[in-house]
């Protein structure tokens, strides 16, 4: 008898077929067992019947707490009201391990229950459950989505160092390392990378996991994240605005046609997403603060958003909205300036609907020597560790552009979840790195 799992059911009708998995629930009835399996692909139930199966499986089927091994013969049988469509009429289980006491009841999630801290603490368990076994589904989609529509369109995946010598995005948020007997930092982004490998192949993109010593409590931080950082030799900040909305719409699309059943099992409302097809609201940095302002939220010119400005910009269209053109003062040493406006650089953040926040950064990048240079000198960085990057506007330089999306913020929106530490298999935060 040869294995199938739970998601394929539906090409097993009326066939006998072995599940290999492990008990999620049981409820037990006179002369039924009503087993919950999942075996990694999904749930389905599984009903054990006094009269159909061997006496000591049925006794044996009695005694199984949650999350005992098992491996199951039965025979698929279609049917409406099961959830999924499917359940599976038991002939034999083989029991491989029984388990009792399993930590994580149904008492974990409650609001009186032990709190979030708990089901962190024991999270190698916690990815187990129903819901976090949707997200990370709907994260390896969103993963997938990302990768084909670079793929499709010729970029070339570069992969970028996760020791590097300087800052990229600011040196407050740098994790050092011992390295030998000098000192690295993690990457904070692979982008100057990606500026040196667009000039060998045009396009390009990382994808890969970032450092960032947040001290940040909120949803939206975690210390270590992943980003994929599109970059194109010869593009402008429009360009990247219109890459930008052609991205999200592929991931958002890719994730409505293939995540029903886990968007389903998130009870996340479709609609919200469905809008997001439509083009996106594009407004610049001036024009948001002027807004912000009338609506009553008091910012002033020069400051960034703090997280209640995103929410209010966010819900200014159903589509993310691309705020541009940014005060200089406030981004990264490496974005070019406006020549329209020079107390502005050609940067964007894509800011997500629903609450969600940014979700991308991105800019052209100042093409000049000597503007870099001083850029460089103004920040305080160390102009040793940058004479590589220099050398790509000795050689050859121009005008490219490109963008970081969060990875684990993508989730967070398009799966419906509060907080980012869900959107990734084992989070680390400030006051996390177990397991
Ligand atoms: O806006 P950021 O800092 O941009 C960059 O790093 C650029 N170098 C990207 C580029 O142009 N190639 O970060 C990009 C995105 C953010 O919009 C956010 O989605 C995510 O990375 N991000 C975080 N996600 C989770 N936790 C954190 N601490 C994050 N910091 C940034
Ligand atoms: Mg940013």
């Amino acid at each position: 008898m040869s294995q199938v799992y739970i998601q394929d059911f539906k090409d097993h009708a009326g066939e006998e077929v072995t599940v290999k998995g492990w008990l999620h629930n049981r409820r037990s009835k006179g002369k039924l067992h009503f087993l919950i399996l999942r075996d990694g692909s999904g749930f389905a139930q599984a009903i054990v019947s006094k009269k159909e199966v061997a006496e000591e499986v049925f006794e044996a089927c009695g005694a199984l707490g949650q999350e005992s091994a098992v491996v199951v013969t039965g025979l698929v049988n279609a049917d409406d009201r099961a959830p999924g469509g499917y359940e599976l009429h038991v002939k034999d289980l083989q029991v491989l391990q029984v388990v009792h006491d399993y930590p994580i009841t149904k008492q974990s999630y409650d609001q009186t229950g032990p709190g979030p801290d708990f089901l962190l603490e024991r999270r190698h368990l916690w990815l187990r459950s129903k819901r976090q076994h949707a997200i990370l589904r709907v994260r390896n989609r969103i993963i997938k989505a990302i990768r084909d529509f670079f793929d499709d369109r010729d970029f070339v995946n570069v992969d970028a160092p996760i020791f590097t010598p300087a800052a990229c995005e600011g040196t407050t948020t740098l994790f050092p390392v011992k390295y030998f007997d000098g000192e690295a930092y993690l990457t904070q982004s692979g982008q100057l990378y990606m500026e040196a490998a667009c000039q060998a192949h045009g396009r390009v993109f990382c994808f890969g996991p970032t450092f960032r010593a947040e001290k940040s409590k909120t949803r939206r931080h975690l210390t270590e994240f992943w980003m994929v950082e599109p970059e194109v030799a010869y593009a402008s900040l429009d360009d990247m605005m219109v890459l930008a909305q052609e991205f999200i719409q592929h991931i958002v699309r890719q994730v409505l046609d293939r995540c029903a059943v886990e968007l389903e099992t998130l009870g996340r409302d479709t609609a919200p997403l469905k809008a997001v097809l439509d083009p996106f609201l594009r407004i610049s940095y001036d024009d948001a603060i002027a807004r912000l302002n009338e609506e009553g939220q008091s910012i002033e010119w020069g400051e960034d958003f703090g997280a209640p400005h995103e929410t209010a910009i966010g819900a200014w269209s159903p589509t993310p909205v691309i705020v541009h053109r940014w005060p200089k003062h406030i981004k990264a040493f490496y974005m070019a300036p406006d020549p329209e406006d020079d107390r502005l650089v050609l940067a964007m953040d894509v800011i997500a609907p629903e609450g969600k926040g940014e979700i991308i950064g991105g800019a052209e990048r100042a093409h000049s020597l000597e503007y870099l240079e001083e850029q460089i000198a103004k920040h305080d960085l160390p102009k040793d560790a940058f004479e590589w990057y220099l050398d790509l506007r000795r050689f050859g330089g121009v005008q490219t552009a490109g963008f970081g999306l969060g990875l684990e913020r993508t989730v967070s929106w398009l799966a419906g979840v509060d907080h980012v530490r869900e959107c990734i298999p084992f989070p680390r935060t400030i006051y996390r790195i177990y397991p």
